[in-house]
Formats: structure tokens, C-alpha cells, sequence
């Protein structure tokens, strides 16, 4: 294993989609970003400087951080922003993962630009537990909007209603086929017929989950999160943002140009958005411009793909690749998670009250200092450890909603002795709109032992869990309308972000956040901060 040093300079760049130009924030002048390469076992260092006038934090998403808090890097929760003029370097090590994961910005909506791809090869001389493709080649998929993403979120936050949608899906960087606007290009994927690729997708955008699909191709999805998965034939990827899958694609036409379409999934739309971002998967020697083989995507609430997919979704091997599921549980949490209602004064779009999301009922405040520092240095009156493990107020969750839909605020930590063994009910409650909620946890693998549609039933539910082969995430979609389930030990002591990964959520309040210390020396507790720490 060997030390990566990558510089990430945070710049401004004039960029143009849909025939309009904007200044955008990115990493290095590039939209998507740079992609992190490094080997499994690797040591990687990052400094990151901010050159623009935002504040900015960048997280590595879905790295295990073990022992590495201080890198982790979402912003008020291990550190605090990164001021402009200033650097600070990420510092970890890649322990036991390999596959494909992403980076982005973690302070308000930047990482709809500031966002890339980590490519983890296995150490040197392992094999991959599938053949070698002929090529690898990065699949990013995500967002575009006309206007200023900042502005996006403030205007709706001052309203009380929800944000606008995007203006396009793109793949990497590209939305494709725009009517009107002939001189965008889109992606190209150049392939030799009879030989196989391996496309590591990445789903960046803030607010979709996606579905992706080539037409005439079969997709085998080998991997996804890092986390190798029983090969699996689909033909349509479902992906939410945060999630990473791996697929592998055989060139087994003859020759042609082949549309790619990535399209918005979204059980019961609230918003409709039929944007559909087109790439091409090219033969060579086909002199064809235009697509020669089409596909239509899956409306935009196709359901039951969406199902399809999670379920088909196994752990490799639990002899080669050990699934380690912990089959006794120390904190048995049910925790739910939805939209609700607040009253705001100042709201005058949204008629005094405006749209707030929590989970148990809480709406999380970010505080203003980094929960991992307050932590480390004992501040007091920055948050307190009594997140609840189950709702405050039993109801049918999938039903008619309870008669008052407000939440309440507050920045509470869950405790989590250090090495205790978790299962985590997650409950949408589909009482305003039932939406897939794709949850995030940070520091952690997790094993989704079980999913299902309307309330979770303690009693008879667990006896369809699957402890041998289930599928090990770091973002799990909760059937809008069900729940899904999900067990991990807490072998990472710190403080550990958990969110909705729709951005719209994240920032109404889906989020909170465990603590995992033992105050039980160097091994069981959380280790001295680096000197270069952004301080509050
Ligand atoms: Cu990818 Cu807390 O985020």
C-alpha cells in the first residue's frame, strides 16, 4: 500500500448547459470533478483550499473512516467549514473496501457541482470475483440547473415551499439530446463489439433517484456502495443519490449507436419531471450521428422496477467475502422518517407555515459549532444524547396521518456504546407524500436485512430477515410507504452523520447523528483532532 497526495483547489468556472452559461463552484475548474484513484489498503491525502467566497467541506462518501473522524467532512458535524483562503488536508486510509464511491461538497447545496468519483482498486494482484472487463470507464450521473443552486434552496426556504426541480438529469456532465439546443454534445461510450465493460455509476444528483438503461444491452450489476453483490442481469439500474453500482455491459451487437437514457424515479410524483439526460453507447465503425437504437425509460413511478431491483440484491460470498451480519442486537431502534408541517411567520408563499422533514418526530438543528468537536472538548450546550430509539407518538404510519403534523426541533445525538450491535428500523411515514427516502449513514457499512411495504410489524417481520447473504450499504432506500431494516456494529468511535441523501430532506431536517465513544482509552473513543482542523 502506498500514500496518495491529491490537491483539491475549490475555483469558481464559467460552465454552459442547456445553451446558458452560470459561474459554478467546482474542484480543479472541472464539473464532475476529478476522480480519486487509490488502491484498497491505501493512505490518502487531500488538502482541499477554498478559493471561492462559500464555505465549503468535502466529504468522502461511503470510506469507512475507521478511526479517521476528523476526515469524514460533513460541515457542523466533524468540522467546521473550511473559510475562504484556507486549506485543510483529509487525511485516511482505506480499510478493507474496494470498488467505487464518491466525493462531494457537505455545506449547503455545493455538492450539486462540487461532486466526483472515488475509484478503489483491489490491493495489487487480487482479482476481481468477476472476468476482467476490457475497459473501466466512470458513469456520473446528476443535475443541472439554470439557476444558482444556492439561490434555489434559500428562495425556498424563505417561502416555506419546496424547491423548484432541475432543468436537466445529466451523465457525466452532459444532459444530451436538448431540443433547441444543438451544440451540446453528450456523452459517448466507445465499444468493440464482443467485449465487456465495466461502468461504475454514480448517482450525484441532489434530489433523484434515477433510473438508468442502454437500449438492446443487459446490465450485470456485480457491485454496489463497495460491497460486492451476487451478479445480477437487469436492464434497468435503479440508483439513488449517494449510492454507487457497478455493472457490467457486453458489447454484444454488431455494430450501431445505442441510446443511453437516465430518467427520475419517484413513487407518487409531486413534482412532475420527465427530464431524461441521453448518452450513446457508440460501436466502432458505425458512422450513424444520430442514435440508431432506441429505449424508452420507466415513468417516472415505476414502482415496482424500483422494487425489483433491491430485492434482486445479495452479498457475494459470506465464506470468500465474510457478510459478518450481527445476528445478536444490543439497541433495537425503530426510527421514522418523513415530512411534516411547521409554523413560520415569515412564510408568506407558504401561508405561515412551512415544509420541515424529521425522524421521530425531530427535526434536526444544525448547530454552530461541529458536533465532534463539542464532543472531543467537552463544549457543553451544543446538542444532547436523547434522540429517541422509537417514535414518540404510535401511529399508522402509512395511514392517515396523525391530526397535528408538526415536529419539534432540536439537535439530538443517539449513544451508541462503542462495539454495540444496531438494528435500525427505518419507517417512512407516507402521511404528506409518500417518497423513497434514499438514508445515509456515515462511518459505517450496513448490512439491509429486511424490507417491506406499510408498518413495520415487530413480531412477525424479523422472522423474514435475511442474516446470511444481505446486501452491505452506506445508503439504503426506505420504500416510500414501507420500511426497510438494516444491522451494523458500532466498531467506529465519533460522530456519525445520518440523512435522507435527497438534499431537499437533508435541509428540512431528515438527519441526525450517533455518538459512539466509550471514554474508554485510545482504541474505544475518539482520537485527538489534526492541527490543520477547520476551528468555529
Ligand atoms: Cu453523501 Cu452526508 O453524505
Amino acid at each position: 500500500s502506498r500514500v496518495r497526495h491529491y490537491k483539491f483547489n475549490v475555483v469558481t468556472r464559467n460552465t454552459t448547459r442547456l445553451c446558458s452559461t452560470k459561474p459554478i463552484v467546482t474542484v480543479n475548474g472541472k464539473f464532475p470533478g476529478p476522480t480519486l484513484y487509490a488502491r484498497e489498503g491505501d493512505t490518502v491525502l487531500v488538502k482541499v483550499t477554498n478559493h471561492v467566497s462559500h464555505n465549503i467541506s468535502i466529504h468522502w462518501h461511503g470510506i469507512r473512516q475507521l478511526r479517521t473522524g476528523w476526515a469524514d467532512g460533513p460541515a457542523y458535524v466533524t468540522q467546521c467549514p473550511i473559510l475562504t483562503g484556507q486549506s485543510y488536508v483529509y487525511n485516511f486510509t482505506i480499510t478493507g473496501q474496494r470498488g467505487t464511491l464518491l466525493w462531494h461538497a457537505h455545506i449547503n447545496w455545493l455538492r450539486s457541482t462540487v461532486h466526483g468519483a472515488i475509484v478503489i482498486l483491489p490491493k495489487r494482484g487480487v482479482p476481481y470475483p468477476f472476468p476482467t472487463p476490457h475497459k473501466e470507464v466512470v458513469v456520473i450521473l446528476a443535475e443541472w440547473w439554470k439557476s444558482d443552486t444556492e439561490a434555489v434552496i434559500n428562495e425556498a426556504l424563505n417561502s416555506g415551499l419546496a424547491p423548484n426541480v432541475s432543468d436537466a438529469h445529466t451523465i457525466n456532465g452532459h444532459p444530451g439530446l436538448v431540443p433547441n439546443c444543438s451544440s451540446q454534445r453528450g456523452f459517448t461510450l466507445p465499444v468493440q463489439s464482443g467485449k465487456t465493460y465495466l461502468l461504475r455509476l454514480i448517482n450525484a444528483a441532489l434530489n433523484e433517484e434515477l433510473f438508468f438503461k442502454i437500449a438492446g444491452h443487459t446490465l450485470t450489476i456485480v457491485e454496489v456502495d463497495a460491497t460486492y453483490v451476487k451478479p445480477v442481469k437487469l436492464d434497468t439500474i435503479v440508483i439513488a443519490p449517494g449510492q454507487t453500482t457497478n455493472a457490467l455491459v457486453t458489447a454484444e451487437q454488431n455494430s450501431g449507436k445505442y441510446l443511453v437514457t437516465v430518467s427520475p424515479f419517484m413513487d407518487s410524483p409531486i413534482a412532475v419531471d420527465n427530464l431524461t439526460a441521453t448518452a450513446t453507447l457508440h460501436y466502432s465503425g458505425t458512422l450513424a450521428t444520430a442514435p440508431t437504437t432506441i429505449t424508452s425509460p420507466p415513468p417516472q413511478n415505476a414502482t415496482a422496477v424500483s422494487n425489483k431491483f433491491n430485492t434482486a440484491l445479495k452479498s457475494l460470498n459470506s465464506i470468500k467475502y465474510p457478510a459478518n451480519v450481527p445476528t445478536t442486537v444490543d439497541h433495537k431502534l425503530l426510527f421514522t422518517v418523513g415530512l411534516g408541517i411547521n409554523p413560520c411567520a415569515t412564510c408568506k408563499a407558504g401561508n405561515g407555515s412551512r415544509a420541515v422533514a424529521s425522524i421521530n418526530n425531530v427535526t434536526f438543528v444544525m448547530p454552530t459549532t461541529a458536533l465532534l468537536q463539542a464532543h472531543f472538548f467537552n463544549i457543553s450546550g451544543v446538542f444532547t444524547t436523547d434522540f429517541p430509539g422509537n417514535p414518540p407518538n404510535v401511529f399508522n404510519y402509512t395511514g392517515a396521518g396523525p391530526s397535528s403534523l408538526q415536529t419539534t426541533n432540536g439537535t439530538k445525538l443517539y449513544r451508541l456504546s462503542y462495539n454495540s450491535t444496531v438494528e435500525l428500523v427505518l419507517q417512512d411515514t407516507g402521511i404528506i407524500a409518500p417518497e423513497n427516502h434514499p438514508v445515509h449513514l456515515h462511518g459505517f457499512n450496513f448490512f439491509a436485512v429486511g424490507r417491506g411495504l406499510g408498518n413495520y410489524n415487530p413480531k412477525t417481520d424479523p422472522k423474514s430477515f435475511n442474516l446470511v447473504d444481505p446486501v452491505e450499504r452506506n445508503t439504503i432506500s426506505v420504500p416510500s410507504g414501507g420500511w426497510a431494516a438494516i444491522r451494523f456494529r458500532a466498531d467506529n468511535p465519533g460522530v456519525w452523520f445520518m440523512h435522507c441523501h435527497l438534499e431537499v430532506h437533508t435541509t428540512w431536517g431528515l438527519k441526525m447523528a450517533f455518538l459512539v465513544d466509550n471514554g474508554k482509552g485510545p482504541n474505544e473513543s475518539v482520537i485527538p483532532p489534526p492541527s490543520d482542523l477547520p476551528k468555529c
